[in-house]
């Protein structure tokens, strides 16, 4: 299926070469002031082309807001957003057309489907994300009544990894770095790594922080729909990602209780191990996560794999490909946590009495 939330539901739609990619955001209240520049800003973000450290693969990502907007505030109906696409290669593809590229969704989609879009990648390129980005950039409006803010970067690529401390991620860095690291004194050797890559005809992993701030405590739920169960499960759900972390994260394995437990002290905790959840509920703290993604697939050296017809074949590859995905993966890890943290939200609503009793002035 291609929709996930609870009350807040976001469905996608289209493929990498086809006419549109678009969102349905649908259970938005009314009354929300839309923010068409804030919107078009985030979009701006993803999108490639920019500098070399990224697909050459140039797309204007310009969002029109098909519905749910009236003079300028949400209406309570479905918000729909559509990205006509307009910078395809197709012809890039045909030599891959009956093929599967190594460490791609190609071989899995068609042994499910039956049907090859192997132009761009079809529904399997991260293509689909702009629109990700887009509900993100809708929760944001939501969010932001509340003063929550979530805000993501870059802390590792390939075996660099920062050594400073969460707190000491530098995000105003991220805001101005062209591959939106977090960390100023390893920003050139992750631009060199990319690079290294790129140049090697290879691509290379990274590793994201993503951080949310001013939740208030108690948004998630206390069995299955955990709120690091659903944060992993929409992260996770992201292109190339194959680990998260929430909070301390693996680490947590190698510790004693006294080292993990965050102590209380007048009236906050003294520490963050958890990542501000706590019994599958926000606890108040900053929210932290950690996203993994692998290696860009796409990689233009030669190698093994088979075609539609279970023959061996060498798949060299032509097109344009991101050197690092984890780098613009970065701002789906924030527009996923976004749509998650809205949807936990309008669903608190209800978790108490009382509150549904102030809707209706009881
Ligand atoms: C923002 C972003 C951009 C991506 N760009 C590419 C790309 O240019 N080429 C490619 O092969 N994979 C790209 N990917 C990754 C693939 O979509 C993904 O790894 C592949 O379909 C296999 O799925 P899986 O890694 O989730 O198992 C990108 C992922 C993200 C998040």
């Amino acid at each position: 299926m291609n929709t996930f939330g609870t009350r807040l539901k976001f469905t996608s739609f289209g493929e990498s070469h086809g006419k549109a990619i678009g969102c349905v955001i649908d259970g938005m209240p009314a009354g929300i002031k839309f923010d068409y520049e804030f919107l078009q800003n985030e979009l701006n973000k993803r999108r490639g082309g920019l500098n070399k450290f990224s697909t050459p693969r140039k797309e204007n990502d310009r969002a029109e807001v098909l519905s749910g907007v009236f003079e300028d505030y949400t209406t309570g109906t479905p918000i729909a957003i559509i990205i006509f696409n307009e910078n395809q290669h197709s012809k890039d593809y045909e030599n891959i057309k009956n093929l599967f590229r190594p460490g791609h969704a190609d071989f899995t989609y068609f042994h499910k489907f039956g049907i090859r879009d192997y132009k761009g990648g079809g529904r399997t390129s991260a293509r689909e994300t702009a629109v990700r980005v887009a509900g993100g950039a809708v929760c944001a409006m939501l969010l932001r009544e509340f003063n929550i803010s979530v805000e993501s970067g870059v802390f590792g690529v390939g075996s660099i990894k920062s050594k400073l401390k969460e707190s000491e991620f530098d995000f105003n860095l991220a805001k101005e770095s062209e591959i939106f690291a977090l960390d100023k004194d390893l920003e050139e050797e992750f631009k060199t790594e990319i690079l290294r890559a790129k140049n090697a005809k290879d691509s290379v992993g990274a590793s994201v922080f993503t951080r949310a701030l001013n939740v208030p405590i108690g948004l998630g739920e206390t069995l299955y729909d955990k709120l690091d169960s659903k944060l992993a499960h929409a992260l996770m759900g992201i292109n190339a990602v194959k680990a998260v972390e929430i909070g301390d994260g693996i680490e947590v394995s190698s510790n004693f209780g006294s080292q993990n437990n965050d102590e209380l002290r007048n009236n906050h905790f003294l520490s963050n191990h958890a990542g501000g959840i706590l019994g599958g509920l926000s606890n108040g703290n900053t929210i932290t996560l950690k996203s993994h993604f692998k290696p860009t697939p796409s990689i233009f050296l030669k190698q093994q794999s088979m075609d539609i017809n279970r023959e061996n074949v060498i798949c060299e590859l032509k097109g344009r490909h991101d050197p690092c995905v984890g780098v613009r993966g970065s701002v789906v890890c924030t527009a996923m946590v976004r749509l998650v943290l809205a949807d936990c939200l309008l669903l608190n609503s209800s978790s108490r009495i009382e509150n549904l009793k102030k809707i209706y002035n009881l």
